[in-house]
């Protein structure tokens, strides 16, 4: 019986979003450059975007490059930009044919111009699909997203155009790039790593994390579908007791 089978699809999470690791031991295991990993991580991402959406999971969130990765080895950033600007061009078809629509959040103007123009592309080719938004997070740091926002409201409030009393957590999150964003219901990681590593710290105050030891380029289908099943099992309390949730 598979994974899929299991789900309960009343109760599938709005948006689930994954911490994707593992892809430079992954080549190691196969004596390979740390390159080889990020290339076979690209069919994962292909099959669970694909997986997501054919369950009619509405946000998908994939942490593709962190502020931090830029301190990688000058050619490991080099190749992983030319795979995204690859990868974003072929698989444009992908996204069209499962009616999904590519978004980013990050700090998108430290790309490279050539992967920033590529991903504004297929942003503007895919901005009429409706089935599930795909967001790809790069350069992106959870810290520097929050510290952005503060700024913002700061500046807002020594202009006088709004109280410091107005500023509430409703306020906060409209100055996140993730604000017309759900929260994620479900965070997965994988590669056996329990970590957050600066992603979504403020969206994902009530997520299930599920920790997972495949490695990314390992993920398919039924990776995603058992990580669900354990989401499902799970009480979503939200800070009230287990008998306010059963009424
Ligand atoms: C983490 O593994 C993975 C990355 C930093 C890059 C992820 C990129 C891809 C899967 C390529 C294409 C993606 C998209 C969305 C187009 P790691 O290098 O930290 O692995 P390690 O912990 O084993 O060293």
């Amino acid at each position: 019986m598979s994974w899929k089978d299991k789900i309960n699809m009343d109760k599938l999470p709005q948006h689930v979003a994954i911490i994707m690791d593992g892809n430079g031991r992954w080549a190691k295991q196969w004596g390979k450059p740390r390159i080889f990993g990020h290339k076979h991580g690209v069919k994962s991402v292909r099959e669970t975007a694909e997986a997501a959406a054919e369950l009619g999971i509405k946000y998908l969130t994939l942490y593709a490059f962190s502020t931090e990765n830029w301190n990688r080895p000058k050619a490991e950033v080099n190749a992983l930009m030319r795979l995204l600007v690859r990868t974003i061009h072929k698989e444009t078809k992908t996204l069209h044919k499962n009616n999904i629509r590519l978004l980013a959040i990050g700090d998108l103007y430290s790309l490279p111009k050539i992967t920033l123009q590529e991903l504004t592309n297929a942003i503007q080719d895919t901005a009429h699909h409706a089935r599930m938004s795909m967001v790809l997070a790069l350069s992106y740091s959870s810290r520097r997203e929050i510290t952005n926002a503060a700024k913002k409201i700061a500046q807002l409030v020594a202009s006088k155009e709004i109280t410091a009393d107005s500023v509430d957590q409703n306020l906060f999150e409209s100055f996140l790039s993730t604000h017309s964003i759900p929260d994620p219901g479900l965070l997965i990681r994988t590669s056996g790593e329990y970590r957050i590593s600066n992603f979504l710290l403020w969206q994902i105050a009530y997520s299930e994390l599920y920790f997972t030891p495949k490695l990314w380029p390992d993920f398919r289908k039924e990776d995603l579908y058992e990580a669900i099943v354990e989401f499902q099992k799970r009480e979503r309390r939200f800070g009230k007791t287990s008998e306010q949730i059963i009424k």
